[in-house]
């Protein structure tokens, strides 16, 4: 048994109350617990206590890429952020787009310290060419579909993949950005980009994408999320879709809240992510968007990558940052800290909403329900230090940012897997 004591547990009337957990289950909620012999108490006085994280989009980089990360230190990283589920994309080597590949994802998950579960590929080897088996993925345990790291481009295939998926009632996860106008370019294109004399990356070639496939599940009725949204007018259409009742919801990720394309004056290909960094006024329309419910989640894309690759020249080095470690505490400390919204509403963006969009369950404190919990310090103060992260990968844009809000305990499954 694990009793947890005198916390702010999120969902109950009370400033401070206890928790029991017996084996993997949430057993009691009460104003005063009493502990058994037998009993490990945690002390969560002055602390929240909530749902674990469930974060929607993460590269574990296993088959493959274990140089960057493998599914236990991605778990491990992921403990350490207060994230207690999470869905793997497919964009390994070799992509996960059958149903082996995804028991593979899924008995190696088994010794992971937190909830892993695998998203399988819309395309054969994401090759936008020909579909996958959705039937066989979905019965093998794909959570969801995702080419993420491309579109689908091809409309035809888009639309026959949302029929499909339609049908199947699964979930399409859709990274928004035309092929064409976006080519291995490094940067968001504008004021930065032409400092610098490089070609950038539209943020038309993201909001074509994002009206295209909002507009093919409107057709079809497949149930849409779209990736990592990044600028002011991604949301708009988002916003119209859904009043226009289309089946889809949206994640943003904590970068798109945080830092803008100045980040790559100061920090290079540390700052190279796709889609790219945007503007002040893109960041501002993505919290608005938070705020009014446009986009419903919060999402890392924690992309690990090596020193070495992300020592090359911005041109060369790969896109993507690290994300697990950091995700709560830059949420707590740039909208919660900044009195724009509640722990209650960064808890719904950050578990409760996106384990409905994955419809898992997950992502609520009550009696019966699995122990998946995240305890934290929204007030305690410190400096991110890439190098003591439990992922093994050190690329962050966040290094050395002072943030405000810390994971103290994580519980999976009723075993803590992160506690100090
Ligand atoms: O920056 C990114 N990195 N964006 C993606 O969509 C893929 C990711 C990766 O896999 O590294
Ligand atoms: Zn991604």
């Amino acid at each position: 048994m694990l009793l947890i004591k005198n916390g702010r547990v999120l969902g109950t009337p009370f400033d401070a109350c206890d928790l029991l957990i017996d084996d993997e289950k949430i057993v009691e909620i009460g104003e005063s617990i009493e502990a058994t012999a037998d009993t490990m108490v945690i002390d969560a006085a002055g602390l929240w206590v909530a749902p674990g994280l469930v974060d929607m989009h993460v590269h574990l980089r296993e088959p493959g890429f274990e140089y960057k990360e493998d599914i236990l230190t991605g778990s491990a990283a992921a403990a350490a952020g207060g994230v207690t589920t999470m869905c793997c994309m497919p964009n390994t080597a070799p992509v996960i787009d059958n149903a082996g590949a995804i028991r593979n994802i899924l008995d190696r998950a088994i010794e992971a310290a937190v909830t892993v579960l695998p998203i399988g590929a819309v395309t054969m080897g994401q090759n936008g060419q020909e579909l996958t088996n959705f039937f066989a993925l979905k019965a093998a345990g794909a959570i969801a579909l995702s080419d993420d790291g491309n579109s689908v481009q091809n409309a035809r295939l888009a639309y026959l993949a949302m029929e499909l998926a339609k049908d199947q009632d699964l979930l399409i996860i859709s990274h928004c950005e035309d092929a064409d106008l976006v080519q291995n370019n490094a940067l968001n294109e504008g004021r930065v980009s032409r400092e610098l004399g490089l070609p950038g990356r539209p943020a038309i070639a993201e909001e074509l994408m994002v009206s295209r496939d909002t507009m093919l599940a409107a057709q079809t009725g497949a149930k849409l999320h779209i990736a990592h949204v990044s600028t002011a007018n991604s949301v708009e259409i988002i916003r119209k879709a859904k009043e226009a009742r289309v089946n889809v919801t949206a994640e943003t990720c904590p970068q798109y809240f945080t830092l803008t394309e100045e980040e790559v004056l100061k920090q290079g290909p540390l700052a190279r992510v796709n889609p790219p960094l945007r503007t002040q006024n893109d960041v501002e329309a993505i919290i608005f968007g938070l705020l009014d419910g446009t986009i419903d989640a919060i999402a890392t894309d924690h992309a690990p990558h090596s020193v070495e690759e992300k020592a090359r020249e911005l041109t060369e080095a790969p896109s993507g940052m690290i994300g697990l470690e950091t995700s709560l505490a830059l949420a707590l400390t740039q909208l919660y800290h900044s009195n724009m919204m509640s722990i209650e509403e960064i808890i719904k963006l950050m578990s409760t909403n996106p384990a409905r969009i994955l419809g898992i369950e997950a992502g609520e404190i009550q009696t019966g329900a699995i122990a998946d919990i995240v305890i934290f310090d929204p007030d305690e103060e410190w400096t991110v230090d890439p190098e003591q992260f439990k992922s093994k990968a050190r690329n962050s844009p966040f290094s050395g940012m002072e943030l405000k809000g810390k994971v103290k305990y994580t519980i999976s499954r009723g075993r803590v897997v992160f506690g100090n």
